[in-house]
């Protein structure tokens, strides 16, 4: 199984975004990750899809847009061209999911459905072979820097038997929590994309992280 990392630039140097957009290339990451967040549904304020398009001159590397928001369908159509490789939107977010993955896909755009915690992985069933990618967070939407939720073994094993009966061979991503230390379980669980916040900035050498992550696969 081959490992992606991903760099979510939640936990970059917002004065210098582009900058570690370079070092994050320069460390062998294989794309970037966008947490959009409004203030609504999470207590946070976060990137824009403004930030997305201003950073794609700067790598040739996917780019995958996490809407942590109220409404992803209103947000869909205040942005046109987005240049995200893979949308994800929150599955208790939507009004109704189908319309949701039908409205990403029409801008060209591969989907994604995020999934918290405290979802049953039922919920997701109706919806997984419309996808491109399942989202797993490990942690409660917001904030980078958290613990991650203990389940989250059990959780993948259980999204992957699904996964392999709906529409074998999507990938799972995981968010939230992902470090060298959570990273074997998740990979030996199912996880194929490891989305890494403050512990991938925090790393004081992003060559070896990504190196050493993606020695799990
Ligand atoms: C959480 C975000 C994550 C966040 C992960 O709401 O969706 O993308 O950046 O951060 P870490 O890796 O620090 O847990
Ligand atoms: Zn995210």
């Amino acid at each position: 199984m081959t490992i992606e990392v991903s760099a979510s630039l939640l936990a970059a140097d917002y004065a210098n975004l582009a900058k570690d957009v370079a070092l994050a290339v320069e460390a062998g990451a294989d794309s970037f990750h966008f947490d959009v967040m409004d203030g609504h549904y999470v207590p946070n304020i976060a990137l824009s899809p403004q930030h997305l398009i201003a950073l794609r001159p700067y790598t040739s590397l996917p780019f995958s847009l996490h809407l942590e928001l109220g409404n992803p369908d209103q947000v869909l159509d205040t942005f046109g061209k987005l240049d995200a490789d893979i949308i994800s939107f929150q599955l208790d977010r939507s009004p109704d999911p189908k319309t949701t993955i039908e409205r990403i896909l029409k801008r060209g755009t591969k989907v994604s459905m995020c999934v918290n915690v405290d979802v049953p992985l039922e919920q997701t069933l109706p919806f997984i072979n419309m996808l491109d990618e399942v989202l797993m967070l490990g942690v409660n939407p917001g904030f980078g820097g958290q613990p991650m939720y203990p389940q989250m073994g059990e959780r993948i094993q259980q999204m992957s038997r699904m996964i392999e009966k709906e529409k074998p061979g999507i990938p799972i991503a995981v968010d939230g929590g992902v470090s060298l230390k959570t990273a074997p379980m998740l990979v030996a669980a199912g996880a194929e994309r490891l989305i890494s916040g403050s512990a991938f900035f925090g790393a004081p050498d992003k060559a070896e992280f990504v190196r050493q992550m993606k020695a799990l696969g």
